[in-house]
């Protein structure tokens, strides 16, 4: 399946065409037979703002992670095995990873391979890698992460009973090699043998019960049957007490909660114990959950301050449960299962896509749930952020790469939705809302899509409304209401929501 011409042979065809054809190597010419001859895949998948992250030549569509770790010494060791298939013909390619690696295989043959920048791994096979051909690489390493500096930051966390590799954009050099980038989306095994005694909490279900492998340790498996992106595997490892049970839809939840919460133990609970309630009333505004299990990690307090929308489960930082329960954050991240997760960036410069939206369906919570209505929520961020406020500056369109998650993409993401639901009415924006996540579930998408979306259903011209909220510095002008703004309780509106009141906590 993967065996072609050599590289000579190739380059010789090449030629032999192009002799034949008169025109140069590479023009448009049909050449029959003839495979491009391989290059180097490039080290960037093509990013505006990340131009290293992921890689070019390639796709994959499985990666099996197996691996080895021991609190005591942060000690991480194991074998990454990529299912992949090569969408140019390659001499070599690159993965992003950035722990120490013994060795790599291509096809069952030793591949050569060099570490280079921060997080480059430069792998040339034994043979090259004709144009789609399905191949296979072994990445073997072993490395202590937290001391594994990668353009000055540690993005793994490591804790007093065990580790976290939670992180956005980039988290999976710290763990596994891979294609890092949205754009390549793919399913995961994921298996971690430990000390007996420790847990370990990654994405989708469990198709094993832990068992015990070698005395003294025990391994846990993990698996996702849905392709997600990179960064939103993850990895949690430490004590916890996991709690299990089957969702209103059938789906397995299994929740977790960090041994070390003390104080905040309850707050947690009464908000992650939420997951399938608010899967289920999420599905009726946006549409079928896109994933195969749910469920939430509460984690410890010298874990992450934040929270991250890890597929199927996700990871919130112990600072959300000072004020008690916080179901904001929870719809937060889940929301992210559709916008984000399931309809992934294509860029990040199109960040808002995931967090304007999720915000946005905090308002809708919050409207839904007696605690301020959507267009209060809107006049409370217009009004919070003076004109002259910094807070204008960002456009959450296109932030930059280092304000990738400012306020703006956040708050300013949600208003932008809420001037589209103004200017179209309930009906179409809620159509909006399911058909953007119905199109591209499991894939990626851009702003622009999303607006011709917005333009097709709502059959309006909305280029100068996402113009001046999305890519205009200064605070938008707010027109009178318009006439659309009856149509709030459209009979197309879940019924389920009554009309109201208060607001969000983003921690
Ligand atoms: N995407 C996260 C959210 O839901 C927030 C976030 C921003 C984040 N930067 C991060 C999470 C870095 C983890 C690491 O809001
Ligand atoms: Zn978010």
């Amino acid at each position: 399946m993967r065996r072609g011409p050599t590289a000579a042979v190739a380059a010789t065809i090449l030629l032999l065409s192009t002799l034949l054809s008169g025109a140069p190597a590479g023009a448009t010419q049909p050449r029959r037979g003839a495979p491009p001859a391989p290059a180097a895949g490039s080290a960037g998948i093509g990013d505006t703002y990340y131009p290293e992250y992921g890689n070019g030549g390639y796709d994959v569509s499985h990666y099996d992670v197996r691996l080895r770790y021991d609190p005591a010494t942060d000690r991480l060791a194991g074998t990454t095995t990529i299912l992949a298939r090569a969408t140019a013909s390659l001499s070599r390619f690159n993965l992003d990873f950035a722990l120490a690696v013994s060795s790599v295989r291509v096809n069952g043959r030793v591949a050569g391979f060099a570490q280079a920048g921060s997080h480059e791994l430069v792998v040339t096979p034994a043979r090259p890698l004709l144009i789609g051909s399905a191949f296979t690489v072994v990445v073997q390493y072993a490395d202590v992460p937290s001391d594994v500096v990668v353009d000055g930051i540690t993005t793994g966390t490591r804790t007093a009973d065990g580790a976290l590799a939670v992180n956005e954009p980039e988290i999976a050099w710290w763990w596994y090699p891979s294609n890092d980038h949205p754009q390549d989306k793919a399913t995961f095994d994921i298996s971690v043998l430990v000390p007996d005694g420790v847990e370990v909490i990654s994405n989708g279900v469990q198709p094993l019960p832990p068992r015990g492998e070698l005395l003294g340790w025990t391994r846990w498996f993990w698996r996702t049957t849905s392709p997600i992106a990179t960064y939103l595997a993850y990895l949690v490892i430490g004590q916890y007490e996991i709690v299990t049970d089957t969702a209103p839809n059938g789906q397995p939840v299994i929740n977790a909660y960090s041994e070390r919460l003390d104080r905040l133990a309850p707050a947690a609970r009464a908000s992650v114990e939420r997951t399938a309630e608010v899967i289920e009333w999420e599905s009726t505004v946006l549409g079928p959950y896109p994933f195969e299990a749910q469920g939430g990690v509460a984690g410890p307090p010298d874990g992450v301050g934040f929270a991250l929308e890890t597929s199927t489960r996700p990871v919130y930082g112990w600072r959300f449960w000072r004020g008690g329960a916080n179901p904001y954050v929870i719809v937060h991240e889940l929301a992210h299962q559709w916008y984000g997760d399931s309809v992934s960036l294509q860029q990040w410069h199109d960040i808002w896509l995931n967090e304007g939206f999720a915000s946005y369906v905090e308002w809708l919570w919050s409207e839904a749930h007696d605690e301020g209505t959507a267009q209060e929520v809107f006049d409370f961020a217009y009004a919070t952020y003076p004109a002259d406020d910094p807070f204008w500056q960002v456009l959450p369109g296109d932030p930059g790469p280092t304000a990738l998650f400012d306020g703006a993409v956040y708050d300013r993401g949600a208003m932008t939705l809420h001037q589209l639901r103004l200017a179209v009415g309930d009906d179409a924006f809620f159509r909006i809302l399911r058909v953007w996540a119905a199109e591209h579930r499991w894939g990626n998408a851009s702003t622009p899509q999303f607006i011709a979306l917005a333009e097709r259903i709502s059959g309006q011209q909305l280029d100068d409304l996402f113009t001046t909220w999305l890519y205009t510095a200064g605070r938008p002008a707010l027109t009178s209401a318009p006439a659309t703004v009856t149509t709030m309780a459209a009979p197309s509106r879940p019924r389920s929501w009554p009309t109201l009141t208060n607001h969000v906590d983003r921690g």
